[in-house]
């Protein structure tokens, strides 16, 4: 029995020793923490149930045969965070430099496969340096089954993937898939072809972190939420990150108690919208004054800035919030914002999150550029999402709701179930100016005079609230109380949408 108990042992202090320690010095000198360490952060002590620790390859070609590292370059498991079950994969970099056999991909669709099962997300972090080389189409047949896995856990159970080394080639696919991408700053990239292969093709020079770095990938391309310093300061947000998510898509977020009374008044409210109807003031202010202890976890806050997205608690339940931002664009909604709020607002609507909309909008941003680029289609996927959503949907217009952008901002007419303004909103086809210059085309005398006209009749509340497409006009300072009551009553909403395969969301 000894003997079983010892070798037991050591090959668990096998697998513990990933690729040894002069490759685990390497990563440590790259400032990056190993596979294990990474979990012992993310993971509640204790409560690390690691599973196939002893599975190794079967490639026997380019003399790796007698080249096996118990686990394969992955850890994978279950565990939990503040107490609640999660699934993990962490990618071992020191371990064939984290790449993925089909060993090791059958490792990732195990927990996938389990975390749906049981309703719980899956957490991927990445450090790989993609297919394993030695293996071939073995490993690509392993990535397609974990691509596989994503799609069909999409809308089940929120899967994260926490980006922090290499992630290249089609292996990219697999976060594309997942609800979130985390970066870590100046340690990971993303790229489908690297720096070297753009060079021959395109004959472009450009450098690994540019091409695909954190800092590209939050601020210029929107595929990832969120960069962060360092590993550490990365998994602890992640940590919070999951605070505000529920486990799956059959259960309501987390409920967490908070001494912020939902009736707060926020009497400076009442003073932030400007005199000036196009002075721009930071909505941030808004949103951060009206959730529970001014916490918002934004998502995207270097990318399409003219549209604000995040987590936060009222009451001490997760809203999802989107708010356009007049201090970028004038808030207007253009290809980049819609896609970033559509994609939002459908994750909010997968996992029963309410949605609440704060909307100062001007309308769609016009230009060549978002015309050849699709604004249309793109503009509509916003208008899709707030659509086909059944989720609580509460809406608040702080001043310009124009146009077609005052239709896709969770308007009544979009199934919005409690629609309040603000008295300084201005509910109207186009800004008074604009209207007049047409109207009165060719009477440039007339413009000063219609367009006060104009403001009095149109740039207000009450007309649309006379139609019942403002179900009140709020004071501003009452806004957090407002929002509070209509969640509580929403609370136990049920809506569905018609029977169908699946729906035609513009893409
Ligand atoms: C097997 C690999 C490997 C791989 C790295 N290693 N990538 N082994 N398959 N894909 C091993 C190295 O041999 C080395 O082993 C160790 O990992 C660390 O690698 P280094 O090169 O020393 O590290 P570094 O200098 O940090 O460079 C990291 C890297 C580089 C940029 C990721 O290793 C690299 O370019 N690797 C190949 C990347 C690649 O072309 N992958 C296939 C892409 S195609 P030792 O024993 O020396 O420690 C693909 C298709 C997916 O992924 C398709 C899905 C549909």
């Amino acid at each position: 029995m000894q003997d079983i108990l010892d070798r037991l042992e050591a090959m668990r202090a096998g697998a513990r020793a990933g690729g040894g320690t002069k490759r685990i010095a390497a990563q440590h000198a790259k400032g990056k923490l190993t596979a294990r360490e990474r979990l012992e952060v993310l993971l509640d002590e204790g409560s690390f149930e690691e599973w196939g620790m002893f599975v190794e390859h079967r490639c026997a070609d380019f003399g790796m045969a007698d080249q096996k590292i118990p686990g394969d370059g992955v850890v994978t498991g279950f565990g939990t965070v503040d107490g609640r079950l999660v699934f993990v994969f962490s990618q071992d970099f020191t371990v064939f430099g984290g790449s993925l056999s089909e060993a090791h991909a059958e490792k990732i669709c195990r927990i996938m496969d389990q975390a749906m099962k049981v309703g719980a997300p899956v957490i991927g972090l990445n450090d790989s340096g993609g297919a394993r080389i030695q293996e071939g189409v073995a490993s690509l047949g392993g990535y397609a089954e974990v691509f596989q896995r994503n799609i069909l856990a999409s809308g089940v159970v929120p899967q994260i993937s926490m980006i922090m080394g290499p992630c290249a080639g089609g292996a990219v696919y697999s976060p594309a898939m997942t609800d979130f991408i985390f970066m870590v700053k100046d340690s990971s990239y993303m790229f489908v072809t690297g720096p070297d292969v753009v060079k021959t093709v395109t004959h472009e020079t450009v450098t690994q972190e540019e091409l695909g770095g954190a800092v590209t990938h939050t601020s210029k391309s929107g595929v990832a939420d969120l960069a962060f310093e360092n590993d550490v300061d990365a998994i602890l947000e992640l940590r919070r990150f999951l605070s505000f998510l529920p486990s799956n898509n059959r259960e309501k977020p987390p409920f967490r108690p908070t001494n912020d009374p939902v009736d707060r008044r926020e009497d400076s409210l009442d003073t932030l919208i400007p005199d000036n109807p196009n002075k721009p003031y930071d909505m941030k202010e808004l949103i951060l004054k009206v959730v529970d202890d001014g916490e918002f976890f934004e998502l995207q806050p270097d990318y399409a800035k003219n549209i604000l997205t995040g987590f936060g608690r009222i009451g001490g339940g997760t809203v999802g919030i989107v708010a356009n931002q007049p201090m970028v664009l004038a808030g207007c909604l253009d290809i980049a914002s819609s896609v970033k709020a559509a994609r939002f607002v459908r994750f909010c609507d997968a996992f029963n999150i309410p949605i609440c909309t704060f909307v100062d909008v001007p309308g769609f941003l016009p230009g060549t550029a978002q015309e050849y680029g699709g604004i249309i289609k793109h503009g509509a996927k916003l208008l899709y999402a707030y659509g086909e959503a059944t989720v609580p949907k509460v809406t608040v217009i702080t001043r310009k709701a124009y146009g077609g952008a005052y239709d896709v901002m969770s308007s009544k007419h979009l199934r919005g179930d409690l629609n309040y303004a603000w008295p300084t909103a201005e509910i109207a086809v186009m800004g008074p100016k604009g209207a007049v210059e047409i109207i009165f085309r060719g009477e440039p005398d007339q413009i000063e005079a219609r367009t006060d006209e104009y403001r009095q009749k149109f740039a207000n509340p009450f007309v649309a609230a006379s139609r019942g497409y403002i179900d009140d006009v709020i004071m501003p300072h009452n806004t957090r109380m407002r929002i509070a009551r209509a969640l509580t009553m929403l609370a136990a909403k049920d809506l569905q949408n018609p029977w169908k395969k699946h729906d035609n969301l513009p893409l």
